[in-house]
Order: C-alpha cells, then structure tokens, then sequence
C-alpha cells in the first residue's frame, strides 16, 4: 500500500502538468525507457539494468527452486524498469527450451513461449528499446533460434545493424529505433554470423562481437571486478575492449558455492549485492568503479534478484534522469514468498533439486539431505 501511494503520487505531477494550461515538453513529451531525457541518447551512451536469468523464477511457479534468478517474472521485470533479459536456451529432446544448467534442473518452458511474453509487452510499450541476450547452451543452430522468434511472432521488432561481424561504435538513438519500431536488440552467446546471414537471421547478434563482460560466478562480494573476461580476444585489457567499440556487460551478482560444485544465487545477500551504496561489492560503487575504469558509463548491469536492494537507482543516476512510468514490484515480491516462503525469511529454505555436472541429483529438503544417483 505504501508503495502505491507512493507512486500514485508520482504522478500527480503530470496529470496536474495535463489539466492546466499550455503544453509543456518536459512534462507532456514521451518518455523513452522511462525517461524523455533518454530518447536522443544513443543506445550505447546509456546504462540498463539487465535481470540475469530473467525466466529462472524463484515463485510457486518452479516450488521456490533454490536455481531461481528472479523473484517476479519478466513482464513484471520489464514494468519495473529493467530493460535488458538474459536466459539460457538448451535443447529438451529436440525442443528449444529455457532451462538453468540442465532441463532436469529448472524448465521454463519453451523460447517461443517466453518471446512471446516480450512482445506482448512490447505491443503495450510501443515506446521502450528492449534488449535480450540468449546463452546458446546446446549451440542451436540460426534457424533454429529463428524458428522461436517466429513463433513468437516477434521478428517484425528486431534491429538489425549496418554491420554484424564487427561491433558498432555509435548506436542509434532509442528515438531512431523507436521510430522504426526496431526496438528489440538480440544478442546470442554465440552464434556465427555468416549462419545467421544463410537463415535470414541477420538480427540474432552474435554477443561477444558487439559486447564485453567482466568475471562472473563469484562467490566473494570482495571479488567483483571491472576486467573484461569474455571475449578472449579482449581479456585484462579495459582500454582495448572499450576502445573496439564494444558495449560493457557488468555482471554482479553472487553464488553460494554448496557440495558437489553446485552453485545457487545468493539470495540472502542480494539486497545488499544490489545496493546503491553500502557494504563491500554493493552495485553503486562497482557501476561506478567500472565507469572510471571504461572512461564512460557501463551499458549493461547485470543483477540477480534485481528488485532486492535498489539496483535501478544506480542506473538512473548513471543516466542521470528522473524515471516516469515504472511500476513498483516490491510489494508483489513479498506475496510471491521468495523470500518470505515457509517462514524461512530472508535466507530460505534450501529447498529444491540441482544437477551436478557429474549428473548425481541432489535434493536438500528441510532439514534433510538425500543424494541418490541417476539412473
Ligand atoms: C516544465 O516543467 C518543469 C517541471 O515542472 C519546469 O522545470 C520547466 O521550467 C517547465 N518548462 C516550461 C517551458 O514551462
Ligand atoms: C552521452 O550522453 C551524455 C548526456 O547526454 C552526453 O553529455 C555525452 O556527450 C554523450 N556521449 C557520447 C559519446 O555520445
Ligand atoms: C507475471 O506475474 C504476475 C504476478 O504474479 C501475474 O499476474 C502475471 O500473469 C504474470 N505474467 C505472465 C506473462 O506470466
Ligand atoms: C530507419 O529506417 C530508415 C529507412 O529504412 C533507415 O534509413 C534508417 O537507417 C533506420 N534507422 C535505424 C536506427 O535503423
Ligand atoms: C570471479 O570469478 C571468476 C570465476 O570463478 C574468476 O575467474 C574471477 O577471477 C573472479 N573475479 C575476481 C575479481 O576474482
Ligand atoms: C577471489 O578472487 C581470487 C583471485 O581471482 C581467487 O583466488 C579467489 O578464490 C576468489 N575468492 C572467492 C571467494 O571467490
């Protein structure tokens, strides 16, 4: 409740701005990714909060899997500001489907189903520049993935830029690529783009052509660092990745290393992970650690549990705009019992399954450790 009036109030100001008189830019003008101030800005000049793993829910959903990266789907992810969507694509006998390590771990279902989900919103967002990046787990191939964006019926919103076997170094602005309404930016990790060209599929953007990344599956908040890892070509060397024209991917966000080389997202701790100030390895002081570091802002933050702490603060100060638009979601949050579950509160239940890459299945229940071998 507090949340909503809060936001209602927020908007006061434009309707009052509506009722009375003459017409006034800053007020009336659209926003572009919740902010007018954003859409002359290219889309390499500015900074969105990513939600790693955006399909891989921690809710009733999945029986509140310890796997999960996200506490509210993306539809509610994309209504709260966050504007770049990462998942993991494997091959389920056959089917393309987005699963977190390994489909016997966490199904979320087919591709199709969750492009299908974007559109959607994007239909009722005409004016937003969404971003995807899809982790091509079992190497689909470009018609493959293709196929999915098809069936989503989703094509017709991708971009596809002057080049796509170099990086660019100036993006358009959100205004251009909303004017062509070529708003939605794919990237996959990888793809090769002389198959993307053979399947007309120019648009599925080969990821580490057009983008750099820091370290990621740390399990230390002293750990975070600005050194790009990925590509190869690039790694320890900030100024040359910066300086080929490639978009920053900031990833921060925190494992918790259990037995057998299994890893689960620090829930506990996102909150913190994802401040705009605070402890060692909060997302402010890093975003801000990496601008220094690439001589300009970072494109990409890229979060677990992103409504936890106030991670889409330090983007707008990044972008140094006041957002309009946006929907709270810390209130659904607690209805959806990630956190609150069970009365296990902030830390949970370590409930759930995982699949170890030796392929043992480990259940830990309340309390009680089963370990079995696969068949
Ligand atoms: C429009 O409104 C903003 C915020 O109330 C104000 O700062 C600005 O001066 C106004 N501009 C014009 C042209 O009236
Ligand atoms: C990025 O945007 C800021 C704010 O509008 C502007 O001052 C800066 O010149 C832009 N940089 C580039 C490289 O476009
Ligand atoms: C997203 O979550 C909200 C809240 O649980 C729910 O109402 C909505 O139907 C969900 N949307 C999709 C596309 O799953
Ligand atoms: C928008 O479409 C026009 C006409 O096809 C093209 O010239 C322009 O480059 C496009 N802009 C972007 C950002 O793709
Ligand atoms: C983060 O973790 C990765 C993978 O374990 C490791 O390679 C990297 O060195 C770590 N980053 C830092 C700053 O230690
Ligand atoms: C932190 O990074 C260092 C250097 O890469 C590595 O040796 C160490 O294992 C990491 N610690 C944790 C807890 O990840």
């Amino acid at each position: 409740m507090y949340h909503r009036f809060i936001s209602l109030l927020s908007l006061l100001p434009v309707a009052l701005g509506a009722a009375l008189g003459p017409r006034n830019s800053s007020t009336t003008s659209t926003a572009c990714n919740n902010s007018p101030d954003l859409c002359s800005r290219s889309y390499s000049n500015i900074t969105q909060l990513g939600a790693h793993d955006s399909p891989f829910l921690r809710d009733a959903s999945t029986g509140y899997s310890s796997s999960g990266n996200q506490l509210v789907n993306t539809t509610l992810q994309l209504d709260a500001g966050v504007r770049l969507l990462t998942a993991q694509a494997h091959d389920n006998n056959g089917a393309l489907h987005l699963c977190h390590t390994s489909c016997s771990l966490l199904d979320a279902g087919p591709l199709s189903s969750w492009l299908a989900e974007i559109k959607s919103w994007m239909d009722k967002n005409p004016n937003d520049v969404v971003t995807i990046l899809v982790v091509n787990s079992d190497g689909a191939t470009a018609n493959t993935l293709h196929q999915q964006f098809v069936a989503a019926d989703i094509t017709q919103y991708t971009y596809t830029p002057p080049q796509t076997t170099a990086a660019i170094k100036v993006w358009p602005t959100l205004q251009s690529l909303i004017a062509n309404n070529t708003r939605l930016i794919t990237f996959v990790a990888d793809i090769d783009p002389s198959t993307t060209q053979a399947a007309n599929a120019q648009y599925l953007l080969n990821e580490f052509t057009f983008v750099f990344e820091n370290p990621f599956e740390n399990t230390s908040a002293t750990n975070f660092s600005c050194v790009p890892d990925r590509p190869l070509a690039v790694r320890g060397e900030t100024s040359e990745a910066v300086a080929t024209g490639r978009l920053s991917l900031v990833n921060h966000f925190l494992d918790i290393s259990l037995a057998f080389g299994i890893a689960v997202p620090d829930i506990a701790n996102a909150h913190l992970t994802n401040a705009n100030s605070g402890v060692v390895g909060n997302l402010g002081d890093s975003a801000k650690a990496c601008a220094t570091a690439f001589g300009k802002q970072p494109n990409f933050l890229l979060v677990d549990f992103f409504d936890q702490g106030n991670a889409i603060e330090t983007v707008d100060k990044l972008n140094g705009i006041t957002p309009v638009g946006r929907t709270d979601v810390s209130g659904l949050t607690d209805a959806q019992k990630g956190l609150s579950n069970a009365g296990s509160g902030r830390i949970g239940l370590l409930g759930g399954s995982f699949k170890t890459s030796t392929g043992l299945l480990v259940l830990v229940g309340v309390g009680v450790q089963i370990l079995m071998a696969l068949s």
